[in-house]
């Protein structure tokens, strides 16, 4: 991204150079899919792709908000209610001023332009990123960031998503974005908050990682989402636990054998559960670069989420059929909510070319148009960028 271009946008917008940027990245998720609001475990990456946020403060109480992705501004008043409304881009930042101003953080008037190249409704995280952009230029234009706490900030922004985009989100994508290192993936407890940086170099293994977009729009505030939450609360209860972190395979075996648990409730939460298994299995396969062994548990986590979960799609389905027959590929998975959105793909680096040119064609072959296809490295979290 040419951060210069938005210097140029936020002169041309609000008269003047902006004090300041930051900047927040997507993320693709290794394993751990459809866990977190389980209470279960995720392994995200951030990907090389990011919201930028520059900003400068104002010396009247109010946020003005501007995106080069958008034509319409958003104006926020800081001393008034804050409500969702039009235009919808703007509801994510919005949403994070309501929520920093509860906590309590010390807001001042500012001026913000947003720019991001995270492709939009792609599963790559593209709210979250806006969201933590924003609240960290919010915080920076107020000097105040040391006053909010990662794991705090991570939840005003997971709950800017819940009340202001009506996307009942778990807490994967706001935590990778704040909380990211370059060169490793996250291991995340979504029960105890608890965290682990597991090293993922991909270069010094030899190794890429390709992101392919289906292009297939996807939108988790539609009903698919919000459903499997609630037929996965409905398991748990059924087996009377809290979530089904806590259940086991042999109680869920039980729980099948005895006709406890049948029909869509067994399937979500035999994907839940061998979900989680197969995140702590491959942090164990990513320390030991163990590659054909992270690969198996990427198939079979694509395998679960296609037949247990049903959050695949023909065109996810596409990719990593294909990428299973091209050499030098160790794995292959739907990535995020599903539904569409991305499938990654975990191959030699001397290979990735060749895999991702094969992959577009074979898509093309089947579905009539090419996928497009980009390469990332695990980037870092959300922070200052020099303008
Ligand atoms: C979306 C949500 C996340 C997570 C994934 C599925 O990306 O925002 O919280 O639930 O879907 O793993």
């Amino acid at each position: 991204m040419d951060v210069d271009q938005s210097v140029s946008q936020f002169v041309a917008a609000f008269g003047r150079p902006p004090a300041g940027a930051v900047r927040a990245p997507g993320r693709v998720n290794l394993i751990g899919e459809h866990t977190d609001y389980n209470d279960g475990f995720v392994l995200p990456v951030a990907i090389e792709r990011q919201a930028v946020a520059l900003h400068a403060s104002r010396s009247d109480a109010r946020v003005m908000f501007r995106s080069r992705q958008a034509d319409e501004p958003a104006e926020v008043a800081l001393d008034d209610e804050i409500v969702p409304g039009e235009p919808a881009w703007a509801n994510y930042p919005k949403g994070v001023v309501a929520g920093l101003r509860e906590a309590g953080a010390p807001l001042v008037g500012c001026d913000v332009l947003f720019d991001s190249d995270v492709p939009v409704g792609a599963g790559l995280s593209s709210s979250a990123a806006l969201e933590v952009a924003a609240a960290e230029a919010l915080l920076a234009a107020a000097g105040a960031r040391r006053e909010i706490a990662d794991d705090e900030l991570v939840r005003i922004c997971q709950r800017a998503e819940h009340a202001f985009a009506a996307a009942p989100c778990g807490i994967m994508d706001q935590s990778i974005a704040v909380m990211a290192r370059a060169g490793h993936a996250l291991l995340l407890d979504c029960r105890s908050g608890e965290t682990r940086y597991v090293p993922f170099d991909l270069h010094a293994a030899g190794l890429a990682l390709l992101v392919a977009d289906t292009q297939v729009a996807h939108a988790i505030a539609g009903g698919a989402y919000a459903e499997r939450r609630s037929q996965c609360a409905a398991a748990a209860s059924i087996l009377g636990v809290a979530s089904l972190r806590d259940v086991t395979d042999r109680q869920l075996a039980d729980a099948a054998a005895d006709g406890v648990l049948d029909g869509v409730a067994l399937m979500r939460a035999r994907h839940v559960v061998g979900e989680i298994a197969r995140t702590l299995h491959a942090v164990e396969a990513v320390t030991l670069r163990d590659w054909a062994l992270v690969g198996e548990l990427m198939y079979a986590s694509h395998e679960s989420l296609r037949d247990d979960y049903e959050v695949s799609c023909p065109e996810l389905d596409a990719i990593v059929e294909i990428a299973e027959g091209c050499e030098g590929v160790h794995g292959a998975r739907m990535t995020g909510g599903g539904f569409g959105g991305c499938a990654i793909i975990l191959a030699d680096a001397a290979r990735a070319d060749a895999v991702g040119e094969r992959i577009a064609s074979g898509f093309a072959e089947r579905l009539g148009r090419r996928c497009p296809i980009f390469m990332t490295g695990a980037a870092g979290g959300a922070g200052p960028v020099t303008v």
